[in-house]
């Protein structure tokens, strides 16, 4: 039985999990509240709090899994991409973790480990699947051919889909993040609001101009009636929603047509967004396509995908040297 350690770090979360045979013993999760009221993440007050709590988040880790640090066979840790700050936390204390245990150092692609996180629990899709992978940093379409055999057919050409959520909450004057709320509230309205679609070729994304149709719009209605917004909030938050899905599933579906491939999934943390979970399994209900959704835990940033991706490369003996830096702009 192999066990991993696996430590994540790479934004605003500090986790720890342990990963025995891929199979998820235990996934802590520090959140840092810190960053709402600056209305994004501040990477100085990430990197502090990494520090607070990365100890006391893989203690909590071990202790959940009934293990200590001498049963643990491999390290695994996010080296990119992320804030820099961030990442050092967590890769400076597996490295000496690894050092210290004489075992190996596992570096892990945070969005790679995204799409692994389909692997902490079953159903498991099978390859070669497309998915989706939405975060506040990222917006792509993978075809993922095996466990570390990717490629990345489309992605945004400006703002992720995680960030037009936030920026449009933004100009609502929601606080951030503002993904979480819109979802909320757009169960109360409906999308009666055209907002602009790009139109943009192939498999690629772009999200700027939906921004400043919002924004356009919003000013315009203001200057009419200054409660505008307040009268409107969840027919707002609803047609925000309702254009950034449809923009999503429109590229998802001729992604998965052109490729010829039936297994389609979703990841990161906006595939926690309500409607896009049921906008996917239409998408697969009608075309009588495998659909897959990972538990909200496993959307938003974690280690127990760390340690997934780290299990696969464990099996692979892809080990890292303890010289490794973070990438803080790592592609894969
Ligand atoms: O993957 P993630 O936790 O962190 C990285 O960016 O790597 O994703 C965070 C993003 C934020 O933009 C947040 O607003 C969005 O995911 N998000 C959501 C929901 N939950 C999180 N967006 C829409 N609906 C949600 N329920
Ligand atoms: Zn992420």
């Amino acid at each position: 039985m192999t066990k991993i350690l696996a430590i994540e770090s790479s934004c605003d979360e500090t986790s720890a999990a342990i990963i025995d045979d891929g199979r998820v013993l235990s996934n802590l999760i520090a959140n840092q509240t810190i960053h709402a009221e600056y209305g994004g993440v501040v990477p100085e007050l990430a990197s502090r709090a990494h520090q607070e709590n990365i100890v006391p988040v893989t203690q909590a880790a071990l202790t959940r899994a009934g293990l200590t640090l001498q049963d643990i066979d491999g390290i695994a840790v996010t080296t990119g991409p992320g804030l820099m700050g961030a990442l050092l936390v967590g890769v400076s204390f597996a490295k000496s973790l690894a050092y210290s245990l004489s075992i190996p150092l596992i570096e892990v692609h945070h969005m790679q480990a995204h799409i692994l996180a389909h692997f902490a629990e079953p159903p498991f899709p099978s390859f070669p699947f497309i998915c989706l992978t939405v975060s506040g940093g990222h917006t792509q379409l993978v075809l993922v051919r095996d466990y570390l055999d990717m490629e990345i057919i489309g992605q945004t050409l400006d703002d992720a889909v995680g960030e037009a959520f936030d920026k449009g909450g933004k100009i609502l004057g929601l606080g951030y993040p503002a993904g979480p709320q819109i979802d909320k509230l757009a169960a109360l309205g409906s999308p009666s609001i055209p907002f602009a679609e790009p139109r943009i070729p192939g498999h690629d994304f772009s999200f700027s101009g939906f921004k400043t149709s919002v924004l356009y719009h919003i000013q315009r209605q203001v200057a009419q009636d200054p409660d505008y917004i307040k009268n409107n909030l969840a027919n707002l938050c609803a047609s925000i929603q309702d254009t950034l899905i449809r923009i999503l599933i429109k590229k998802l579906n001729a992604a998965a047509l052109e490729y010829n491939v039936t297994e389609i999934a979703i990841a990161g943390g906006v595939a926690a967004n309500s409607g896009l979970r049921s906008a996917i399994q239409d998408l697969g209900y009608k075309n009588q396509w495998n659909t897959y959704i990972p538990r909200m835990e496993y959307c938003t940033d974690n280690a127990a995908m760390i340690g997934v991706a780290g299990y696969y490369k464990y099996l692979k003996g892809e080990f890292s040297s303890l010289s490794i830096t973070p990438q803080p702009r790592l592609v894969f």
